[in-house]
């Protein structure tokens, strides 16, 4: 009996291989294992068999429908996963690997950018870890001045210089402004120097590095009309042709006279409304560069007339989305589902 076993086993076997539907492999399995199927009969015949062969032959009819009943579960799955894979539409259209983009801030560099080159100006970086001197001392900010609490600072703990000073880390673009004279040595400068600044704020509306962008123009015979025609220039071309500029008395050290400048606001066109309250927001500092500044950077003021301005980055490019971001520190928490919005 048992060799009839064993042929019906190779037998079952290769049928199962042979089939390509469920329909089959279910009568299969009734054939074999149905009331009267051919393993049911031979088990039937297991009665007949002697006290002596029973134990042997029991035990290869319970591995024979073992191995049989796994074969047939095996080519059902390979049944199943066939048929998914005849209905794939290979015509559809693919599913990419998903690409990322410009973070919202380097999109906002890129723009400011392009717009000053346009009018000539020319992208600088300075350095982010600088000297007092370049940071204050040299705009007109003498040590123990009182406009420089306005300029919370971090001090990197390095020795200080003895003509230099202290090294700090760079609290606004303006930095560059005496660096650029060195570098040019001659008037003219149009420069746009735009880099990450550091202040020790951290609150919903700060975060410790925020980026700026510093311009500086220095030639002869500049004067404030053209830093006007210059912010009405930019005011259109980045936030749009009906956006304008104003200009409000201010006081900074390192210009004179000094300048807030503000634009109407996106969403009520200057009317007023919740967003701006009065129908202007500001957009940073500005003014004419004052003339202890020039000399510091070795330029003559008799000579030469400059005008400066530097904004935030940030906050520039939110107010021309009309964004009211709750918490500015979401730029810069890397979570993908507020980046992807932009
Ligand atoms: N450095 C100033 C700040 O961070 C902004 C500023 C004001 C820059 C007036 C200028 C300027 O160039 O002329 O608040």
């Amino acid at each position: 009996m048992d060799k009839e076993l064993n042929v019906l086993k190779q037998e079952t076997l290769n049928a199962i291989g042979k089939l390509a539907d469920n329909k089959k492999l279910n009568e299969l399995y009734l054939d074999i294992f149905g009331q009267s199927g051919k393993f049911t009969n031979l088990t039937k015949k297991l009665k007949t068999l002697s006290a002596s062969e029973k134990p042997q032959i029991g035990r290869l009819l319970n591995e024979v429908k073992k191995e049989l009943e796994t074969a047939f579960e095996k080519h059902k799955s390979i049944i199943r996963n066939f048929k998914l894979a005849e209905w794939i539409d290979v015509t559809a259209s693919g599913s990419g690997p998903s690409t990322g983009h410009l973070h919202i801030v380097s999109q906002a560099i890129a723009e400011i950018t392009e717009i000053f080159e346009r009018i000539g100006f020319t992208r600088m970086r300075y350095p982010e870890i600088d000297w007092d001197w370049y940071s204050f001392e040299s705009l007109n900010m003498p040590v123990n001045h009182p406009a420089r609490d306005d300029f919370e600072t971090f001090f990197i703990d390095l020795p200080s210089n003895p003509k230099l000073g202290k090294v700090v880390l760079s609290p606004h673009t303006s930095s560059g402004q005496v660096r650029e004279m060195e570098r040019v040595k001659k008037p003219p400068i149009r420069m746009i120097n735009i880099a990450k600044c550091y202040r020790p704020n951290w609150d919903i509306s700060h975060t410790p590095m925020f980026h700026q962008f510093e311009g500086l123009v220095i030639d002869k015979n500049i004067n404030i009309t053209h830093l006007k025609g210059t912010f009405d220039y930019f005011a259109k071309e980045f936030f749009g042709k009906e956006r304008k500029i104003r200009l409000r008395p201010f006081h900074f050290q390192f210009t004179e006279p000094s300048f807030e400048v503000d634009i109407t606001c996106g969403i009520c066109s200057g009317r007023g409304c919740r967003f701006c309250k009065d129908g202007w927001l500001e957009l940073g500092g500005s003014g004419m560069v004052h003339p202890n500044v020039l000399r510091a950077g070795n330029i003559d003021p008799d000579v030469y007339t400059g005008y400066a301005f530097g904004w935030g980055v940030e906050r520039t490019y939110m107010m021309k989305q009309g964004l009211k971001i709750d918490d500015l520190r979401l730029l810069y928490s890397n979570d993908i589902r507020f980046l992807e919005q932009f």
